[in-house]
């Protein structure tokens, strides 16, 4: 199906039709794929339960529609390029027939093994081909993935290993970033420790570090790959088996494992590529994102490859060997469609142009942004300097939960503004709630973003934990999805997304809950009670700033502080070290026990002349302190 839209007039039209006839609207979308049995019923759905169904009893294989039926057509062409880490090395152009047999065989590996149809594997691997093959080869066997992030620590590996009881688990020896090498497998060592429950490890040797190998449960993934073939049928699954499980903060306790299936998410990811980027047959696109988010998931690997796309996998980082990385890739091969995020673009824009200067970008057609509010100033910068004012930039909204991307500009045809997502894709139905639970319907209103209608992409539930599922999305405004944004909509019904209004930050793009950190911290011995909260960061977007309470008053803060970090870095991972960390001797609480955050934000961000009504505190005195001492 071709999904180009003219003009504005057209998508208006195409809007209203997947409104008002939402079933017939997905149901022609979806007539464009391979699927081994048709579906009965479009969709059912309940929010109160909450249950969603799409394409009921339709039997597919996502892998099919990525690989298999693009042989005949396109076998020839890349469907992915891999730029390594190192500029000096060679990239891979793997065609849809060799990713094809790569995928098949890593699938026949994982069988071998004694994978089954619903177990789920784990994925601790660097941004390399493996990764690509292990998460198709689980969707041609009907296995679930559960990839974790190449740069989480063992402890947030034990917790999702444990919560979703994978057995197997697919690393390598290590992964290179930048000038450093993160030591995978010596990581996967330790949380392996607690996981008592995995048996086989295959590990990719990929920096070739010689790690210990564990007798009986350790394998090599070259071994294990040698002795299959290239061939292997795929599974027969339902449209609601279970594709993947993604982790993903909450505002409060473990993180979430986000559970996505197979088909309503495979429409809907090829739907929003090929709808927001306008992309054209034999357009080069790439997506910076590590495939460890569901940025990754779900527009580096399935939308693109389903839409018959070549899609670029890039293993290195922006900064190395030097700040014109990212534009060599895109001059190397020739780059179409960017899409990053605008951390990344507010630190690419403090180095001098020179780096971008020195490259040619004349292949852009499209730029993207993903992740958090793009600011005017990086928007400006982005637009100028990467599109040359000739690249409309689409700034999409969306969440792990979502599954793909609900608000943007479509490229080229939706009049920009900058900090704007603009309008609702076809098919997603925003609406903006006031505190009291009631819709706030026309334009210059502001309020929280839920959504009132199910998308095919949609979470289905919370990993064995349907109950908080309920409670987290569907409880605050009952019967509608709950986003845990703000938004505006402006007078000419733009909507501009505000920020998290839960005690979710976004930090470099990546989410975190404050309640994840604070405890994160407090398993310091010297710690007694932590309250963070996050603060306008110039790159970062927010930064992570913590109030601390020590049993005894620290004798040497900045050793103390750096010790707190590492713990950080232990127990979450680099992303969640805070920035800042300022020890005090109270927290500002209700009579209730309640720690007024709406203060410490305050505090935090530097704007200490209103604070509002302090006299409720159990003790004010506690807030003259605090903004004293405030970094
Ligand atoms: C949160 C979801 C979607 C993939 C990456 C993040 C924020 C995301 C935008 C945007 C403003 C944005 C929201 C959202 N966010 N994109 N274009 N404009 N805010 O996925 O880790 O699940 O985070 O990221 O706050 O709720 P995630």
């Amino acid at each position: 199906m071709n999904h180009a839209i003219k003009n504005f007039e057209e998508y208006e039209r195409i809007y209203n039709k997947s409104i008002s006839d939402p079933e017939s609207f997905w149901a022609e979308v979806a007539e464009g794929f391979h699927w081994r049995k048709k579906w009965d019923k479009v969709l059912e759905w309940d929010f109160t339960k909450p249950e969603v169904k799409w394409f009921i009893n339709g039997k597919l294989n996502i892998t099919e529609n990525c690989l298999d039926r693009h042989l005949e057509k396109r076998g020839n062409q890349t469907a992915i390029i891999w730029e390594p880490n190192d500029p000096k090395e060679q990239a891979k152009h793997i065609t849809y027939k060799e990713l094809y047999g790569k995928v098949c065989q890593a699938a026949n590996m994982l069988k071998r093994l004694g994978v089954k149809k619903g177990d789920r594997v784990c994925i601790y691997l660097p941004m390399i081909p493996e990764l690509a093959y292990a998460m198709m080869a689980c969707a041609r066997i009907g296995a679930v993935h559960s990839v974790v992030f190449a740069g989480f620590s063992a402890r947030s590996l034990i917790d999702r290993i444990t919560d979703a009881g994978c057995k197997i688990v697919l690393t390598a020896d290590g992964g290179y970033r930048g000038a450093k090498t993160i030591d995978l497998k010596g990581i996967m060592d330790e949380a392996l420790q607690q996981c008592s429950e995995v048996e086989k490890v295959v590990v990719v040797d990929h920096v070739h570090s010689n790690p210990e190998i564990k007798q009986g449960r350790d394998l090599w993934w070259h071994d294990e790959i040698s002795k299959v073939n290239e061939e292997c049928e795929a599974e027969e699954m339902d449209a609601e088996d279970l594709l993947y499980i993604l982790y993903t903060s909450g505002s409060t306790g473990r993180p979430k494992g986000m559970v996505h299936t197979i088909g309503g998410y495979m429409v809907y990811t090829d739907y929003t590529f090929r709808t927001t980027f306008q992309y054209q047959e034999g357009q080069v696109y790439w997506c910076t994102a590590d495939i460890g988010w569901v940025t990754g998931h779900s527009y580096i690997i399935y939308g693109p490859l389903s839409a018959g796309a070549t899609t670029v996998m890039f293993e290195g980082v922006p900064s190395w060997p030097d700040w014109g990385r990212f534009w060599q890739v895109i001059e190397r091969h020739r780059i179409n469609i960017l899409y990053t995020a605008p951390t990344a673009i507010r630190a690419l824009a403090k180095a001098p142009l020179h780096f971008v200067e020195a490259y040619d970008l004349s292949s852009l057609k499209v730029l993207g942004s993903v992740g958090e509010p793009i600011n005017e100033e990086a928007w400006h910068w982005y637009n100028k300097n990467i599109g040359k004012g000739n690249c409309p930039i689409v700034d999409t909204y969306w969440q792990t939960e979502t599954g793909g991307v609900m608000l943007s500009p479509i490229a080229g045809i939706t009049k920009t503004k900058p900090g704007f997502a603009t309008f609702p894709l076809p098919g997603v139905q925003p609406v903006i709630m006031n505190d009291g639970g009631l819709e706030v319907k026309g334009n210059k209103v502001e309020g929280r973003l839920a959504i009132q209608f199910p998308w095919p992409a949609m979470a289905r539930t919370i990993y064995g934990d349907h109950k908080r599922f309920k409670d987290t999305y569907f409880s605050t405004f009952p019967g509608k999805y709950f986003t845990g944004d703000g938004s505006k909509r402006d007078e000419e019904g733009y909507y501009r997304i505000t920020g998290r209004v839960d005690d979710i930050i976004i930090v470099s793009g990546h989410n975190l809950g404050t309640a994840e950190v604070e405890s994160a911290i407090d398993e310091h011995v010297e710690v007694c009670e932590t309250a963070v909260v996050g603060y306008p960061h110039d790159v970062k977007g927010q930064g992570i700033y913590a109030f601390v309470i020590c049993y005894e008053k620290p004798k040497e803060e900045e050793k103390l502080r750096k010790e707190i970090i590492d713990t950080v870095s232990k127990i979450i991972g680099p992303i969640a070290k805070p920035d800042k960390i300022q020890f005090v001797s109270g927290l500002p609480k209700t009579r209730s026990g309640k720690i007024m955050r709406r203060i410490l934000r305050k505090i935090a961000e530097g704007d200490t002349s209103n604070l509002g009504d302090v006299t409720t505190l159990l003790d004010p005195t506690v807030v003259d302190e605090i903004k004293e001492g405030a970094l």
